[in-house]
């Protein structure tokens, strides 16, 4: 993945865990680059073994931490200078995630090499809808649980979220159930 997204993830660790604990963590996943760029594409490899040392090292299951990564993910990039590729994907929750394709199609002109995910919408009412996310990449569901939350934050909105179709139980897809109070 692009160097943007380690970027976040080392911001996200040493603001909630130390500078210490995040040399530590690069330590024990044999990551040797010493500082991410933001534009240059890094190896899957190396993300995901971040993030299991980071939860073996901090004892936070993989599902908490990619969650609340995901969450940290939409503040990062919403400061990082995407805040207004973030306005531009809609002005409500619901036509942002239904704008996700085009939101990813619009960072792949920064971002040539972008490998995105993909995801539809269904059953959209006022008050909720169905996000269906398709990756070549496994185990990120609960990330994209994380930025659901964090997009309801940035529109002052609580909701829940129940994963309806999961990858890990056979399923083709992920899909989430989301309802807006
Ligand atoms: C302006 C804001 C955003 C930017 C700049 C951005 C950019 C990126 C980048 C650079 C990657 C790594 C992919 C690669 O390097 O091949 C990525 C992955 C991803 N993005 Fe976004 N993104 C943004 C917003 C969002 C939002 C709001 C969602 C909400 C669901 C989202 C969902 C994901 C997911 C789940 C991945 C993980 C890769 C995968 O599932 O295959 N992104 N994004």
């Amino acid at each position: 993945m692009y160097g943007l997204v380690n970027r976040a993830l080392q911001e996200f660790i040493c603001t909630h865990h130390g500078e210490k604990n995040w040399q530590a963590i690069k330590a024990m996943a044999g990551v040797e680059v010493e500082f991410f760029v933001r534009m240059e594409s890094y190896p899957d490899d190396i993300t995901y073994r971040l993030v299991g040392a980071a939860c073996k090292s901090l004892n936070i299951e993989p599902a908490t931490l990619l969650r609340e990564f995901g969450r940290h993910w939409v503040l990062f990039t919403g400061q990082e200078g995407y805040g207004s590729l973030l306005d531009g994907a809609g002005s409500s929750l619901q036509e942002i995630l239904t704008n996700l394709d085009d939101l990813h199609v619009r960072v792949g002109l920064m971002y040539p090499a972008l490998k995105p995910p993909s995801f539809s919408c269904s059953d959209v009412c006022e008050d909720g809808l169905t996000l269906h996310y398709f990756s070549g990449r496994p185990g990120l569901a609960p990330m994209v649980m994380g930025l659901i939350e964090g997009l309801a934050e940035r529109f002052g909105k609580t909701l829940t979220i129940r994963q309806s179709c999961d990858r890990n139980a056979g399923d083709d897809h992920d899909s989430f159930d989301i309802r807006i109070a």
